[in-house]
């Protein structure tokens, strides 16, 4: 089976995220979502929360599957046997990080290809930490996350205010770490 890995954090995952994953699941037998237990980043979500709303969000999508992983991303993509890491690429900022992460890879795992894709323009801004920062200041974050993540982030941070109504303390529900 032609089978990918798309790594990351996904904390949580965006709007952008399911435009690289739809285009991959295009492409591949079976893609694999694998949400990273990093330990070294302060994450928002839980591992097992980021997976459930992976879970919830690409549910359309019948050759995906989601899970999460420990240790060397290399390890992991053999015990797979996937042929493929799938990243996304937004802008030449991203280049400098994805590229040195390719090459560290490759020279652990020459096997294992990295495939870079390209989100619609339309998300080629969002970031998971932009819609986190926007969501703890209240921001409307509907247009850049899947609905179900917009309900988690609500749940953190409280309901996005009504437009025109910036002035009041934005601080109260915010106890993001
Ligand atoms: O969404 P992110 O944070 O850019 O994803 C980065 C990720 C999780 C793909 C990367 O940190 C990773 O592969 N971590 C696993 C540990 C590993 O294999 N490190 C060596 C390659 S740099």
């Amino acid at each position: 089976m032609l089978r990918a890995l798309y790594p990351g954090s996904f904390d949580p995952i965006t709007n952008g995220h399911l435009d690289v994953l739809a285009r991959a699941a295009r492409l591949f037998e079976e893609v694999i979502v694998a949400v990273a237990h990093n330990q070294s980043k302060q994450a928002l979500f839980t591992t097992e929360e980021r997976v459930e709303l992976l879970s919830q969000s690409t549910s359309h999508l019948a050759n995906v599957r989601v899970t999460s992983f420990q240790g060397l991303l290399v390890d992991f993509a053999r015990n797979q046997q996937a042929k493929a890491v799938i990243r996304g690429l937004r802008a030449v900022s991203d280049f400098e990080f994805e590229f040195q992460m390719a090459l560290m890879n490759r020279s652990l795992e020459p096997n294992l290809e990295a495939l870079f894709l390209m989100p619609c323009e339309e998300y080629s801004y969002i970031s998971s930490r932009m819609v986190k920062e926007v969501a703890r200041l209240h921001g409307d974050v509907g247009r850049f996350v899947p609905p179900c993540v917009q309900k988690a982030l609500q749940a953190r941070f409280g309901a996005a205010l009504p437009k025109g109504d910036a002035t009041g303390d934005a601080t109260g529900a915010a106890t993001q770490n």
